[in-house]
């Protein structure tokens, strides 16, 4: 990882680079808490820490040398830059206010080069020790909706489900929620991302349950849209193609396509059937340290599958005033096709 972030420093001429982003910096270092400076160096790895963290940062970073910041941030910038005779400093344009890049501006009498996308890059290809994380996240999520599906029936309101998902999830393992459980039932299924409400489930209902957890920083993501009592031939044909849609997805999934290509797979299938317009998201994208991340597979999607990279597959249609089927898993690109790691049947499951 450093080795390319110094590769880019050198073609830029940039002595070092340096971010303060939360996710960023617990990528490259481990240090898991919510303030600190990451500094690269030509030979230099140095995380800048305030009190609250000195500890918890040399457990959790022991390879990198840890400065006390002090007494503000600023002040030990400047101490650093003189320290190294620092002229050009790289940093993420994205993730930086104008207020703090002109403080910096006016404080060091140093350059400031922008930078984008130097670590999102390298965070799109997954670590095994990254995918163990993602497919414990998957397994906790898998469970928890094992655990709550015998809990559904008429009567029970969404946010009821939505909250015994995250409270499953925290009690098998996971340190969070990815994301607010969306649990959308009826013709609330056709609001792609829901917000679990009063309704209760009632007869008749798909009910769309989108989840995940995050497991030693690593989020999990998936959907399921179970139906309430015997499915209609309504029903059936709008699971059975949504289904169709994301299978071919997954079988077409290998290195050396683009999110383009292999959102198309779907949206073709859907288009054909009539309900392209009902497909009004993109097919996945990336999940790792966050639960939306690069590569997308969308229609916008340029960037190129690679092994290790680990995508959301989840075609949707959503018929307004009626409801909605998304079928979403989790998968790890190989040399040769994908892993799915989602392992929640996608048989239409169905609630008497
Ligand atoms: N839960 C948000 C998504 O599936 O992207
Ligand atoms: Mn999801
Ligand atoms: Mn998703």
């Amino acid at each position: 990882m450093l080795e390319q972030i110094r590769s880019h420093m050198k073609k830029t001429n940039c002595d070092v680079f340096i971010t303060t982003n939360k996710i960023h910096r617990r990528y490259l270092t481990n240090f898991t808490g919510s303030a600190g400076l990451v500094w690269i160096g030509a030979d230099t790895n140095i995380l800048v820490v305030d009190f609250r963290y000195v500890e918890q940062a040399g457990e959790q970073s022991p390879n990198w040398e840890l400065v006390k910041q002090e007494p503000t941030l600023t002040e030990t910038i400047k101490s650093l830059i003189d320290k190294f005779q620092v002229k050009r400093i790289a940093f993420e344009s994205e993730y930086i206010t104008i207020d703090q890049l002109n403080q910096w501006q006016q404080s060091f009498g140093v350059e400031f080069v922008p930078t984008k996308n130097w670590i999102a890059k390298l965070r799109m290809v997954k670590r095994d020790d990254e995918i163990e994380k993602i497919v414990k996240a998957v397994e906790i999520a898998d469970q928890a909706l094992k655990t709550i599906i015998p809990t559904i029936k008429p009567g029970v309101k969404e946010v009821e489900l939505a909250l015994e998902l995250e409270y499953t999830m925290r009690r098998l393992g996971a340190e969070a929620v990815a994301f607010d459980p969306i649990v959308g039932s009826g013709p609330r299924g056709a609001l792609p991302h829901a917000v679990p409400g009063e309704r209760e489930i009632t007869y008749g209902d798909f009910i769309v349950i989108d989840m995940g957890c995050v497991y030693q920083g690593y989020c999990s993501d998936m959907t399921r849209t179970l139906v309430v009592g015997q499915p209609t031939d309504k029903h059936l044909e709008i699971y059975n193609l949504v289904l169709k849609a994301q299978l071919a997805a997954l079988e077409a999934i290998k290195p050396g396509l683009t999110g383009k290509q292999v959102d198309s797979v779907a949206r073709d299938i859907i288009t054909e059937a009539g309900y392209g317009p009902n497909f009004g998201h993109s097919l996945g994208h990336a999940v790792g340290l966050e639960i939306h991340e690069e590569p997308r597979l969308s229609q916008l999607g340029e960037a190129v599958l690679e092994p290790g990279m680990v995508v959301t597959v989840e075609p949707g249609v959503y018929l307004p005033g009626w409801g909605g089927v998304r079928i979403e898993d989790l998968v790890v690109v190989t040399e040769t096709g994908c892993r799915i790691l989602t392992q929640t049947t996608k048989e239409l499951v169905i609630i008497e």
